[in-house]
C-alpha cells in the first residue's frame, strides 16, 4: 500500500501489527473457524442441557455472588454453564471478524452477513426455549437451527478455500446428473435423520427441564417408536451412501470425492453404533453428548459430498458457457 499522509500518521508499531493481523485473519481461515465454533457451541450447549447446568451461572452477565467467573460453591454445574456462555461470546466475535474481513476483501459479504444474522436469531429462539421451559419443539429447532448456521459457515468456507487440485477438474467431466442427485439426496435424508433425532430427543429422558413436580417436558410421543423410525431413515441414509461411493467409482470421479463417500459411510457406521449402544444402556448423558458431537460431523461429512458433486456440475455448466462463448 503506498503511504499517504494519513497512514504516516498511524504510529509504525499499530500499522505493522495491524498487517500482521490483516495476514493472519483470512477469510478461509475466519470460515474454518466458524465451523469450529458452531460445532463447539452445540456440544457446550447439549452438555448443559444433559447435566442440568442451565442455572449453573444463576446471573447474567456475571456469574453469581458477585463473580464474573463460577465460585466453587456452584461446582461443575457452574463451570459448565459459564464456559457455554463465554463460547457464544467466541461465536460473537468470530462471525463479526469474518463478517469484517469478508467487506474488507469485498468477498462473500452476503453470506458473511447472513450467517452474522443468523446468530442473534439464534440467540432469541434459545431465550424463547428458556422461557418456554425447555419446549421441546423449540429444543429441537433450537439444534436444527444451529445445523443451518454450521452449513452456512460450510458453504462460506467451501466457497473462499484455497483451491486445491484436488481433482474438481476431473469431477467436472463426464458426470451425469445422477451424482448431483444423490448429493442432494444424500444431504436431504441426513437433515431428515437429524430432525427425527431431535423428535426422539424430544420424546425421551433428556427433552428438557423437570417441573416443580419433578416431571420432564416432554413432547409425548413415543420414544421406542420414534427411536425405530430414526434408526430406520439411518439404514436408509447408510444404504444410500454405500450407492452413492460405489456410483462415484463407476463414474469415474475423482479420487477425492470417492474418499469423501466412504468417509460419510465410516462416520455414519460409527455414529449408528453409538446410537445403538445409547439406546440399549438407557440415554446415558455421556453417549447423547458423544451422538450430539457425531451428529455434526456426519452432518459435516454429507455437506463436503454435496458440495463436491455441485462444484462437478457447476464446473460443467460454467464450461459449457465459457465454450459457448468461444464459439460465438
Ligand atoms: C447417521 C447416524 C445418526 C445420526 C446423524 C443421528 C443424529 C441424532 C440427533 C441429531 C439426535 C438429537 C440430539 C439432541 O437433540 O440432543 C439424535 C438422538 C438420538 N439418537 Fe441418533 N443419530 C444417528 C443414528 C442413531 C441410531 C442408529 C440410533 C439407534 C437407535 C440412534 C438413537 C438415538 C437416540 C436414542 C436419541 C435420543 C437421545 C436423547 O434422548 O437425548 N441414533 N440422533
Amino acid at each position: 500500500m503506498g503511504m499517504t499522509g494519513r497512514d504516516d500518521r498511524v504510529p509504525g508499531p499499530v500499522r505493522s501489527t495491524w498487517s500482521q493481523l490483516r495476514g493472519a485473519l483470512t477469510l478461509p481461515r475466519l470460515a474454518l473457524t466458524s465451523i469450529i465454533v458452531n460445532v463447539l457451541i452445540v456440544v457446550t450447549g447439549g452438555a448443559v442441557r444433559l447435566t442440568d447446568s442451565g442455572l449453573g451461572c444463576p446471573t447474567f452477565p456475571s456469574c453469581g455472588d458477585g463473580s464474573l467467573t463460577p465460585v466453587s460453591k456452584f461446582g461443575a454445574h457452574g463451570v459448565i454453564e459459564f464456559a457455554n456462555r463465554q463460547l457464544t461470546f467466541v461465536v460473537v466475535a468470530v462471525v463479526i471478524a469474518t463478517l469484517v474481513v469478508a467487506v474488507l476483501d469485498g468477498r462473500e459479504v452476503k453470506l458473511a452477513l447472513l450467517l452474522a444474522a443468523s446468530i442473534p436469531a439464534q440467540a432469541l429462539l434459545g431465550g424463547l426455549t428458556v422461557l418456554t421451559h425447555l419446549n421441546p419443539w423449540l429444543v429441537s429447532a433450537h439444534f436444527l437451527l444451529s445445523m443451518a448456521i454450521i452449513a452456512l459457515a460450510f458453504v462460506l468456507w467451501w466457497r473462499v478455500r484455497p483451491k486445491a487440485d484436488d481433482g474438481e477438474a476431473a469431477d467436472s467431466i463426464g458426470f451425469g446428473s445422477s451424482m448431483g442427485i444423490s448429493g442432494v439426496a444424500l444431504l436431504a435424508v441426513t437433515a431428515a435423520v437429524l430432525a427425527i433425532g431431535t423428535v426422539v430427543t424430544g420424546a425421551g429422558p433428556h427433552a428438557g427441564d423437570a417441573d416443580t413436580s419433578g416431571k420432564v417436558h416432554r413432547n409425548g410421543l413415543d420414544v421406542g417408536s420414534m427411536s425405530q423410525l430414526h434408526a430406520d431413515v439411518v439404514m436408509l441414509l447408510i444404504g444410500l451412501t454405500i450407492g452413492f461411493a460405489l456410483l462415484a467409482r463407476s463414474a469415474g470421479a475423482s479420487r477425492v470425492l470417492q474418499r469423501a463417500g466412504w468417509q460419510l459411510l465410516a462416520i455414519e457406521l460409527a455414529q449408528g453404533l453409538i446410537g445403538f449402544v445409547q439406546y440399549f444402556t438407557h440415554i446415558p448423558a455421556i453417549l447423547v453428548g458423544i451422538h450430539m458431537f457425531g451428529a455434526c460431523l456426519v452432518w459435516l461429512a454429507a455437506l463436503n459430498v454435496w458440495a463436491r458433486t455441485r462444484t462437478g456440475l457447476t464446473v460443467i455448466g460454467r464450461s459449457h458457457h465459457r465454450q459457448s462463448l468461444q464459439r460465438a
